[in-house]
């Protein structure tokens, strides 16, 4: 029997709620593909920051080393100034586990409304590659003159030719097994040097990959294409901040931003991967019991499949797709009115 050591981080606001069904659902499914799953509970985020001053402890790093993987639901409080909670554990995350890629499907399911007009079940299906360890993200910077009339602010994005690289080819690897498309976003006409390295880098992996079909889209043009024709993407490879960006979007033509799961990998698997929806803390519903808890529940999904439990991962995402074409439990977002407990149980039950 597999066996894997889960740490399980939920986080802020609506972070453990979610998790809390996505644990449940992972739980089942993992019993279908004869593994057992140990789950270690980190109570770590804004409350943890607002005791000790940090928001992880100090030896954080070397305990979730000891894990196989990371499912996490979300940091950020509106008490506590967001880049202080983010720069204490999901930013730090990325960079020392070297989680490069953040893949970031966005597929329109079957019985969920769609906002734009007349789009069928499965015509939209794209696979965003984040860039996740650099890029408009590198906590290079400073502040001069604080406070004053003089002070400046200087924030520096690093783009590395090999961090550059090493995502592109994730994307085109990741094409082979898909329709055989990448999109890279850009905006070389405004950033001469970081996306004109990010272009002539994508030109010369495509040559390695003459079997996909390969284009280039300034971002502003990509954001309105996103909503304009959507069906047109596959894979789409962006850096980290065009990346985020373009994610909260893709999950809002796909539906709802509780749909959208995502995975920040570290392909060379020498540290764990860490699982997480797209979405934040939601602080305008946590405590209600209305968040949907079916992006954390795909999320947890595309753990067990990183994990090698692919039959888990796909009893998983098949349960999810059956309560959403059911149509009868849904959350608000999805102008259901069921609660956030009530979809983990369908899917729990669609799973057995
Ligand atoms: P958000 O994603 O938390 O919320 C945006 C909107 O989407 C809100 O109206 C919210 O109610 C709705 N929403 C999000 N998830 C939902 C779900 N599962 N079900 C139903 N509705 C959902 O983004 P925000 O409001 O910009 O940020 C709130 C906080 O979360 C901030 O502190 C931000 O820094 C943080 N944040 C954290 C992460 C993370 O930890 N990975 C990601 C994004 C934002
Ligand atoms: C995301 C989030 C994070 C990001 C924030 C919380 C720093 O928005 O995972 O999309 O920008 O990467
Ligand atoms: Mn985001």
């Amino acid at each position: 029997m597999a066996k894997y050591r889960i740490a399980v981080i939920g986080g802020d606001g609506i972070g453990p709620e979610v998790i809390d069904q996505a644990v449940r659902a992972a739980e089942v499914a993992a019993k279908l593909d004869a593994t057992q799953l140990t789950w270690n509970t980190l109570p770590w985020g804004t409350n943890f920051y607002k005791k000790t001053g940090r928001m992880v402890p100090e030896d954080a790093w070397d305990t979730l080393r000891q894990h196989d993987a990371i499912l996490f639901g979300a940091v950020g409080s509106p008490d506590v100034p967001d880049h202080l909670t983010v720069s204490g554990i999901i930013l730090p995350m990325r960079r020392k586990f070297d989680q490069y890629v953040n893949f970031r499907p966005a597929y329109l399911f079957d019985g969920v409304p769609c906002p734009l007009k007349d789009k069928a079940s499965g015509s939209i299906d794209m696979a965003v590659y984040r860039e996740n360890t650099e890029g408009e993200y590198a906590p290079i910077g400073g502040r001069l003159y604080e406070g004053t009339p003089n002070e400046v602010a200087v924030q520096t994005a690093v783009f590395t030719r090999r961090g550059t690289e090493r995502i592109m080819r994730a994307a085109f690897e990741a094409a082979r097994k898909r329709r055989k498309k990448v999109t890279s976003i850009t905006k070389s006409n405004a950033l001469p040097f970081s996306m004109v390295m990010w272009d002539e880098v994508f030109k010369q992996v495509s040559k390695d990959y003459p079997d996909i079909q390969s284009s280039s889209l300034l971002v502003d043009a990509a954001a309105m294409d996103f909503v304009r024709k959507p069906e047109t993407f596959d894979v789409v490879v962006a850096s980290n901040l065009f990346g985020d960006i373009l994610t909260d979007l893709s999950a809002m033509i796909t539906g709802s931003m509780g749909l959208a799961a995502s995975a920040n990998i570290n392909p060379e698997r020498v540290y764990p991967s860490m699982f997480e929806p797209v979405h934040g803390s939601a602080p305008d519903i946590a405590g209600k019991g209305i968040a949907n808890p079916l992006a954390a529940i795909l999320s947890a999904g595309l753990m067990l499949d990183h994990l090698g439990s692919s039959r888990a991962a796909k009893a998983m995402r098949d349960a999810v797709a059956a309560v959403l074409k059911a149509g009868r439990v849904l959350t608000p977002d999805l102008s259901g009115k069921a609660t956030t407990v009530e979809v983990g149980t369908a899917v729990v039950q669609a799973i057995h």
